[in-house]
This record gives structure tokens, C-alpha cells and sequence, in this order.
């Protein structure tokens, strides 16, 4: 079967071990083992001989006991069994996309957002909209543009809440009337909420699954919790999406990695000072950024209101590619090229790094840009 390729993850593949200044990728800093122990209290004597002592086997199948608890507790009525552990969030959306959609289904996917979320759909034959999310508008659907594109043939809603790349957040609101428009032509709103918590302005935001039941939350350890390392990410939703789900889960996957559920279901057990510290994060280097940016005369951006990425829109006469490479190869500043989003004259920053690496690499961006 043949699919597109995914630009964002191409890109990564061919820049990313060579950055000096990583201002290009979408985690908050992670973190090592040392750090999510000091972190939770454990005592690391007690603790790593339990863990070395283990039988590795294929551990819990749907995934671990004490993971899938971590898990509903993000939510407001999510049960252990509402949930399916998967290979990142990477596996979940592919997960969902592959049980729930069929060849004609008309697919409808907001853009920039994560490729999967169209690609993969318009690879299994279904009929896919864009519908596209604008500066203008702050980087939030137009819903009279959504009522146009659904038809009776409408299986699935993707969104992306926080929107990874522009930052933005929608409003309860406007997740309510999503839902409506959803619910009239009975079809799933697919949320991928890999960015959900990391708010500027305080505040838990509302999940898909807690406001309509055909919705499906996917999640993910890599972002909100910086343990992308554990690659472990699942797929909250009803038990009948859940089963689907499993069935197609069988051929591929088995179990996820018994090890990395462990230490998930640690880092979900202190899920609120993870989120502390990733908050306190995001909030400080935005500042540093939007410092940035007002000093800048030739950049520009929608301030992001979530997430760890915002889009850096330049007015200089260059592709984005190339404005990216050349940055890449002279200064060792990795950012991302519009270009992987359908975008142009912009490229989007990763700001959750640590701030040494954002300011440093701010100052050669500038210098960079002097040369332009
Ligand atoms: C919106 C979005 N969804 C999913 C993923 C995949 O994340 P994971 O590391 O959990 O597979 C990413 C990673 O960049 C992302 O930005």
C-alpha cells in the first residue's frame, strides 16, 4: 500500500543527531531514570533491584495495572478498560485510523497538524479534507468550513488539541460545537491530545472522551511527561472503540515493553509534579521567545496558548527548506521548515528544551538572520 512520506519525521531523521541547538523538536527536556526516581521519592536501592529481578515476559497484554490507572487519572471518566497501551502515540493514531476507517470514508483532518492524521487515512483509499487552520483565525477551525465538509459518509473528525505545530488551543466552547457537528453526522472525533496539560494559562483542558462518546483520546508519555525514550504512548476511548482497536492490535503489536510500562506507571503515579515542572517550563521559555520574537523586525507569530511549538513566520524571499537547512548546516540550529506542514514563509520552533539550548540557539538564529 502505498503512503506519503512523512515530512516532519524525514527531516528529523536527517538533521536531528547533527543539531548543536535543538530548538527543533516537540518534547518538554527529557528526562533520565536518575531524575524520574529523585523525582518520585523512591528509594533507588529498593527500588532497581525490584525492577532487576523481573521476569521478562510479555507483561500485561492491554497494558500494565498500574500504567492504565496513571492513565485514567488524566481523565474524568475513563476506566481501565476504556484504554489500550500502544507503541507512542505514533501507534495509537495509526492504531485508531487503521481499526475505524474504510476505503470511501470521508475522513476530515485539521492541517498543520501531525501528517499521520491525513496520511495514513488517504493511504487506505479514504476520501480526506483538509480543513486548513489559519493565522488569521489564530490557528482554530473555522466550524462553518467543518459544517460544509461533513457528509453522511463522514466516519472521522482528526483533531489536534494543543496543535503541534502552531500552539493553539481550542476553547471548550468550540470543542462542544465540534462535537455537535460530529454527533450529527455519527461520526468519531479523533483527538490527538499529545500536547493536553502543557497550558500557558493554568488550567486542565478538556478531553474529547469527556465530553462525547464517540470521541478517542490519543496520549503519550514523550511530550507532557518527557519520556519519549519509553516510546509508550495509548488510545482512550468506549469499550466497543477499544475492542476494534485490540482486534487490529493482535497482528502488530502483542504487547508494549514490560520495562517501560513500569516506569510509565512511576511517572504517571507523580503525574502532577512532572506536569509542574513541564509547565513551569513551557511558560518560562515562551517568555524567552516572545522576547525574541517583538526584537525581531523580520519574524512574526500567533503567540502559542499551549504545547511546546509555535510557528515562526519570517518575510524573507526563501523556502522554507532551504531557510532551515542553511540554518542547520552554518549554525547548528535545528528548527523545522513550514514546508513539512504545507506551510511556507515560516518554520516552527520547539521551545521545551532546556533554556540554555533555546536562548543559545535564539542568538545564532539572530545572527542567522543578520546574514539575510
Ligand atoms: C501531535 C503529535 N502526535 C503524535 C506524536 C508522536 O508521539 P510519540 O512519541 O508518543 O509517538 C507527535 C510527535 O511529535 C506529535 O507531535
Amino acid at each position: 500500500m502505498k503512503i506519503k512520506p512523512f515530512k516532519v519525521e524525514q527531516w528529523m531523521n536527517e538533521f536531528e543527531d547533527d543539531a548543536i541547538y535543538n530548538i527543533g523538536e516537540t518534547c518538554v527536556h527529557s528526562i533520565s531514570l536518575n531524575e524520574l526516581l529523585e523525582l518520585s521519592g523512591e528509594n533507588t536501592e529498593e527500588y532497581i533491584p525490584k525492577v532487576l529481578g523481573k521476569r521478562l515476559t510479555y507483561g500485561h497484554i492491554s497494558g500494565a495495572p498500574e500504567f492504565k490507572e496513571g492513565i485514567c487519572s488524566l481523565y474524568e471518566r475513563m476506566k481501565p478498560q476504556n484504554i489500550l497501551t500502544t507503541h507512542g502515540a505514533i501507534g495509537a493514531n495509526h492504531l485508531v485510523l487503521y481499526s475505524i476507517v474504510e476505503p470511501e470514508d470521508r475522513v476530515i483532518s485539521v492541517l498543520p497538524t501531525y501528517q499521520q492524521l491525513y496520511s495514513i487515512p488517504e493511504s487506505f483509499g479514504a476520501d480526506v479534507q483538509l480543513l486548513k487552520l489559519k493565522p488569521e483565525n489564530n490557528f482554530l477551525p473555522d466550524l462553518n468550513e467543518l459544517r460544509d465538509m461533513v457528509n453522511e459518509k463522514t466516519k472521522v473528525i482528526c483533531i489536534n488539541n494543543p496543535n503541534n505545530p502552531s500552539g493553539s488551543l481550542i476553547p471548550e466552547d468550540m470543542l462542544r460545537e465540534i462535537v455537535e457537528i460530529a454527533e450529527n453526522a455519527n461520526a468519531y472525533v479523533l483527538c490527538d491530545e499529545v500536547y493536553r496539560g502543557l497550558t500557558q494559562e493554568e488550567g486542565y483542558s478538556k478531553s474529547i472522551v469527556d465530553i462525547y462518546d464517540k470521541g478517542i483520546s490519543v496520549g503519550s508519555m514523550s511530550k507532557v511527561f518527557s519520556l519519549a525514550g519509553l516510546r509508550l504512548g495509548w488510545v482512550a476511548a468506549s469499550e466497543d472503540i477499544i475492542a476494534k482497536c485490540f482486534e487490529h492490535r493482535d497482528y502488530n503489536m502483542i504487547s508494549c515493553g514490560m520495562l517501560d510500562e513500569i516506569f510509565a506507571g512511576l511517572a504517571l503515579k507523580n503525574a502532577d509534579k512532572l506536569l509542574k515542572r513541564n509547565k513551569s517550563m513551557v511558560r518560562r521559555n515562551l517568555a524567552v521567545l516572545d522576547k525574541w520574537v517583538n526584537k525581531e523586525t523580520h519574524m512574526s507569530y500567533v503567540k502559542p496558548q499551549a504545547g511546546t511549538t509555535a510557528l515562526l513566520y519570517y518575510d524573507y524571499d526563501i523556502p522554507s527548506r532551504a531557510f532551515c537547512v542553511n540554518l542547520m548546516k552554518n549554525y547548528g540550529v535545528l528548527l523545522t521548515p513550514g514546508s513539512c506542514f504545507e506551510l511556507e514563509k515560516c518554520a516552527r520552533i520547539g521551545y521545551a528544551c532546556s533554556t540554555e539550548i533555546l536562548e543559545q540557539g535564539l542568538e545564532k538564529l539572530s545572527e542567522y538572520l543578520k546574514t539575510l
